[in-house]
């Protein structure tokens, strides 16, 4: 038996095994970001993962960007969740949620009653989202947010980490990559402020940093993770220095003593992210990108990393490891419900 399928210890997080469900954004919430009956379903289904990261879910009403995507800002949120979470645990599995605050990658259509869309600076990402009310829509002009805010978003984070632990999430892992506010502060085209957010790459990657040190301080740092890819253009972010970033950021974090880092492959060929991150964190790491169950297997058992990650293999085989484990074959998923509403193509694919 492979390695893969081997027990694993990451800070306070127990892994039954080495293989880990991505997060996934699914759209399945209702539209006032609350989790369905429908998601209790379908993490249930996916607990023999050593690690379910749940999908990108917001720690504020200003942090929404999509539709039907949940929150844990709330009491009904929280509440929510909890049937998630112990529908996970009943089932063995072991389960964070992953903490998106999208920035100004929102639209108002998208937005609860009362939010505000803002960012690093005024500058408008250059997508388009989806919407259920209007269709394709441009994003909103964020407003800039000022000093003493971005102080409070970190403390949201804080909150939404304490939030996660009394929705019986097991930890938190902070979305730093995709083109979302981490990133935006880390990028050079949607940030251009000029206090100790801005400019330099040590300032650029502050806010991460202090994100990561809010949540640890609140929860442990044993049940915070940290997600991370190099170079990655996604949603019209841009960083030109982008191995000076991720030292930047493997140096703040080495001391934090982190349950695991969970590296995407570098979105450029000049930075091999998975050896840069083994060579230097000295905790758990998580690889993710295009893998499948040999290559998966091949990484963990040469070192590479302590386990893989895996997200599109994930939504039509909801017992992965079993899969993996008997080699059979994977079965193969519809792009059309991939963020359509209930149960079609989300939790009515077979074990
Ligand atoms: C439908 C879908 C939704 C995704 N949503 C998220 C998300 O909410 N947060 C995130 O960090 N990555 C998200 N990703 C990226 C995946 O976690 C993963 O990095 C990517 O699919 C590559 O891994 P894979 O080759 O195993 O699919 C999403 C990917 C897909 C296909």
């Amino acid at each position: 038996m492979s390695k893969l399928f081997e027990p694993a210890q990451f800070g306070d997080l127990s892994l039954k095994n080495r293989v880990v469900m991505a997060p996934m954004t699914r759209s399945r919430s209702t539209d006032q970001a609350v989790p369905t009956s429908e998601m209790v379903e379908y993490y249930a289904q996916r607990a023999s993962a050593g690690l379910i990261i749940s999908e990108g879910t917001s720690p504020s009403a200003n942090g929404m960007g999509y539709c039907r995507t949940p929150g844990i800002y709330n009491a009904e949120q929280i509440a929510a969740w909890r049937k998630v979470t112990d529908a996970v645990h009943a089932a063995g599995g072991t389960i964070v949620v992953q903490l998106m605050h999208c920035g100004r990658v929102a639209t108002v259509h998208n937005k609860p009653a009362g939010s505000e869309t803002v960012g690093p600076s005024a500058i408008r990402a250059e997508v388009e989202l989806f919407t259920d009310t209007v269709g394709m829509a441009a994003t909103d002009m964020p407003r800039e947010l000022s000093n003493s805010e971005v102080y409070e978003i970190i403390e949201e984070y804080r909150q939404a980490a304490l939030n996660a632990r009394e929705a019986g999430f097991d930890g938190v892992e902070l979305h730093g990559t995709s083109g979302y506010l981490p990133m935006q502060f880390m990028s050079e085209n949607a940030n251009q402020r000029t206090d100790e957010f801005g400019g330099s790459v040590g300032n650029r990657v502050r806010f991460p940093l202090l994100v990561l040190k809010a949540m640890s301080e609140a929860i442990g740092a044993g049940r915070v993770g940290f997600r991370f890819c190099p170079a990655n253009k996604f949603n019209d972010v841009s960083d030109s220095q982008p191995a000076e970033t991720l030292q930047a950021l493997l140096d703040g974090i080495a001391e934090m003593d982190l349950a695991y880092l969970h590296i995407m492959k570098a979105h450029t060929r000049k930075i091999d992210a998975f050896a840069i991150a083994r060579a230097q964190f000295k905790g758990a790491l998580i690889i993710n990108d295009g893998f499948d169950a040999d290559s998966a297997a091949e990484a963990v058992e040469a070192g590479v990393a302590d386990a893989v990650s895996f997200a599109r293999h994930y939504i039509a085989n909801p017992n992965l490891v079993e899969r993996f484990a008997s080699g059979r074959e994977l079965a193969e998923f519809n792009r059309d419900t991939l963020y359509s509403a209930g149960v079609e193509g989300y939790s009515d694919y077979p074990a």
